[in-house]
């Protein structure tokens, strides 16, 4: 089995400007222990990106942005493509998260697009999915990651698969200071490696899937020690450095 390095990602939402975003990474790699086996990035708005990747620059911290358009260019104002984000520098993308599908009309029909979009420009997508509370408690969290999983990487070349990361968030645990058990958070993340392997076969093993929903210091070491469980994607608990840092050690 492929071997996955544990990845600790920070998504800071609409959080922190150019300036805070500079200062912060800084901060960041005096608590960070260069011998962590973790990978870490920070998933920064759109208006931070060049500050963070500029502080970052030289380290192994990842800068990746919130979200994008799926096509290359063209008449869709206030939106940004895949190419001019990895022109910025930026790594990666986060895609799908429950609050662009809440807020912002995002559709698993768009991520079918945006998720090739994002690797064709060499950005390594993080795909959100996750139940909400009314689909836990109705038995219907297996058949809501079936169809968000499916539809997203429907058109994924088999070729790519290793370079995807998933980030399994169910909505009633963001933000909530609800976070799944350790049980709960393995047995939908293994769920959802079944489903990519369903896609792609053997080479669902290679794909990272991360927990998010509420995790801190003191969640993260058990969460990350589950099977099927690579990572975390962070998002409250990653607006202060100190903090953010000590999940990464507690991973
Ligand atoms: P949270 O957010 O850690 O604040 O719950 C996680 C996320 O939305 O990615």
């Amino acid at each position: 089995m492929p071997e996955r390095r544990p990845y600790i990602a920070g998504n800071w939402k609409m959080y922190k400007t150019a300036s805070q975003a500079s200062s912060f990474v800084g901060a960041l790699l005096s608590e960070l222990d260069q011998s962590s086996s973790a990978e870490v990035g920070l998933c920064v708005p759109f208006t931070a990106l060049a500050a963070a990747v500029e502080a970052a620059r030289g380290t192994d911290v990842r800068i990746a942005a919130q979200n994008m358009h799926q096509a290359t260019e063209g008449p869709y104002t206030g939106e940004v493509s895949a190419p001019m984000l990895a022109e910025l520098g930026a790594e990666g993308v986060v895609l799908g998260h429950s609050e662009r599908r809440q807020y912002n009309c995002e559709t698993d029909e768009a991520l079918a697009e945006k998720v090739p979009a994002a690797l064709a420009s060499g950005l390594e997508p993080i795909l959100c999915v996750g139940e909400s509370e009314a689909e836990r408690h109705a038995n219907q969290t297996e058949s809501r990651l079936r169809t968000q999983v499916h539809t997203a990487l429907c058109a994924v070349e088999s070729a790519r698969v290793a370079e995807l990361v998933i980030a399994y968030e169910p909505v009633w645990a963001i933000g909530t200071g609800n976070v799944a058990t350790p049980d709960i958070a393995q047995e939908a993340i293994c769920h959802i490696r079944a489903l990519v392997a369903e896609l792609f076969g053997a080479g669902a093993d290679a794909v990272r899937i991360l927990y998010g929903g509420s995790v801190k210091p003191e969640t993260a070491g058990e969460i990350c020690a589950q099977p099927d469980i690579d990572g975390a994607l962070v998002g409250g608990a990653s607006l202060d450095p100190e903090v953010f840092a000590a999940i990464v050690r507690a991973a």
